[in-house]
């Protein structure tokens, strides 16, 4: 179903797009986002409209086709139902044996993580990074960045909402050097979705960052509450090629102004991974949510720098590629590669990727801003358990030998 309700004022806006000279669009997943019209002009009133519907799940049925077809084509793993939300904001698997640390399904709810999953960081390394973004915070927090110099050292997991509703925040990020990824589009519990669902979170947010950053297609993306399995592993990889992000710290400033946390509470954690070990190194739980996460890190990066850190962007620690069609922000981009080249070049294989399925296609997305769903945004603490605990950091030669903090499922 190629529907087409906006791209007909797109097709009709201008025959070809106007983009930097840094576009470049031929990497084997580049063509699912490109448009037939105009990219969407974040200062038009209608900018909006271009996408689904705000903070919620966008309609299956409302997917560009190459997205669908590119779904249908790769090979999901096999004993990984969709998970049925508990009523303690946990997730259940009908009939699956030790549910969520089934090899077959790996859920890191259940604090199950794959061998796929970036999860600590080099010996050192903080990972800088920030949920739940672009909002009316975030600004201030570039602000900092910027003053510190550090402003190219940060990877922002953005949701597709909120770039909706700040489009230009998220240029500012952007502009400035940010390492931009994705943190899907209405922040849901990802393992709970349909695969279609599944697909409609990543890709228009994927699309949006697209849109406004001259072409670029993300690598990297981060889910909601930490909520990911096999399944969505797969569709984020093999549909979209992006690596799955997740963490080894949570500071808990998502639940500042919650159960006694405050802004002071979450700095004296801040404190203690800072002052701690260094290795493995640190991918921590931020956010620039609200005023108060962001204080927390302003307040804390003095003592980073005093504890000889080293801040970084998820690809920059991983040695990977900011984006699948380009190193980074500006400079040269990558010539077209083949999907072989893009694997390479990304680091890692995933056996569940079709390679033979993944040409590019030449179906351009079209809107149907029309959905079911929605949530909220905040982050939860897997209940850690004794999981696979293998490290993408494994295959860098830092050690694996990290163990999640058991900290028990709050709210
Ligand atoms: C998508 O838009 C088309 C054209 O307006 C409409 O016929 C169709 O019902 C829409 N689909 C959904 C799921 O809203
Ligand atoms: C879980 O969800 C599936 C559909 O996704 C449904 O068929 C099943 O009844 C649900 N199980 C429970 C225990 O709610
Ligand atoms: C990283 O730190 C761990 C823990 O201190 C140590 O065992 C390991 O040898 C370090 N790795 C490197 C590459 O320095
Ligand atoms: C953000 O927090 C700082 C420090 O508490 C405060 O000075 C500032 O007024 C706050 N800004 C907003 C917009 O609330
Ligand atoms: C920021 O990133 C650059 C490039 O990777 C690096 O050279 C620099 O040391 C980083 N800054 C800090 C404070 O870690
Ligand atoms: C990934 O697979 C492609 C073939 O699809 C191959 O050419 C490439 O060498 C592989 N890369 C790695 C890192 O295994
Ligand atoms: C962990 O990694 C090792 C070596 O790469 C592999 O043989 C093993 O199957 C992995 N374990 C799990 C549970 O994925
Ligand atoms: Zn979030």
């Amino acid at each position: 179903m190629l529907l087409s309700l906006l791209a007909l004022p797109l097709a009709a806006a201008a025959a070809t797009p106007t983009l930097p000279a840094f576009q470049h669009r031929d990497s084997p997943f580049a063509a699912l986002f490109k448009r037939d019209g105009a990219v969407p002009d974040p200062n038009a009133p209608d900018f909006a409209s271009h996408y689904p519907a705000n903070w919620k799940t966008p309609d299956p049925s409302g997917l560009p086709k190459a997205w669908l077809d590119k779904l249908h084509s790769i090979q999901l793993p096999a004993n990984n139902p969709v998970a049925n939300k508990t009523s303690s904001s946990g997730t259940a698997y009908d009939g699956i044996n030790n549910q969520g640390n089934n090899p077959d399904v790996c859920s890191f709810t259940f604090g199950c993580i794959a061998p796929t999953d970036y999860f600590e960081a080099p010996n050192s390394t903080w990972l800088l990074n920030f949920d739940d973004g672009p909002t009316e915070a975030s600004p201030r927090l570039y602000d900092f960045l910027r003053s510190e110099q550090i402003e190219k050292n940060a990877t922002h997991f953005m949701i597709g909402s909120n770039i909706q509703s700040y489009p230009k925040t998220m240029q500012e990020a952007f502009a400035q050097g940010g390492h931009i990824a994705v943190h899907t589009w209405a922040h849901p519990m990802m393992t709970t979705l349909s695969n279609e669902q599944v697909v409609g979170e990543l890709g228009w947010t994927m699309q949006i960052i697209s849109d406004l950053t001259g072409g670029r297609i993300p690598a990297f993306w981060r889910p909601p509450y930490g909520d990911v399995d096999n399944r969505v592993r797969a569709i984020a990889k093999g549909v979209f090629g992006m690596e799955t992000v997740v963490w080894n710290k949570d500071t808990n400033d998502w639940k500042i102004g919650t159960g006694g946390t405050t802004v002071d509470s979450v700095k004296d954690v801040m404190r203690g991974f800072i002052t701690g070990p260094k290795g493995p190194g640190i991918v921590p739980l931020e956010h620039e949510l609200n005023n108060d996460t962001v204080q927390v890190f302003l307040d804390s990066y003095q003592l980073m720098k005093d504890n000889g850190w080293a801040v970084s962007t998820a690809p920059d620690a991983y040695g990977l590629l900011w984006y699948q069609n380009a190193k980074g922000n500006d400079g040269p981009v990558v010539a077209a590669m083949s999907v072989g080249e893009v694997q390479t070049a990304m680091g890692t294989n995933a056996s569940w990727a079709n390679p033979t399925s993944a040409a590019p296609s030449s179906a351009a997305p079209s809107v149907n801003a029309t959905s079911a769903g929605g949530s909220s945004a905040s982050e939860k603490t897997p209940n850690t358990q004794q999981g696979n605990k293998n490290s993408s950091a494994a295959r860098l030669g830092v050690s694996a030998a990290l163990i999640l903090p058991a900290l028990a499922l709050v709210l």
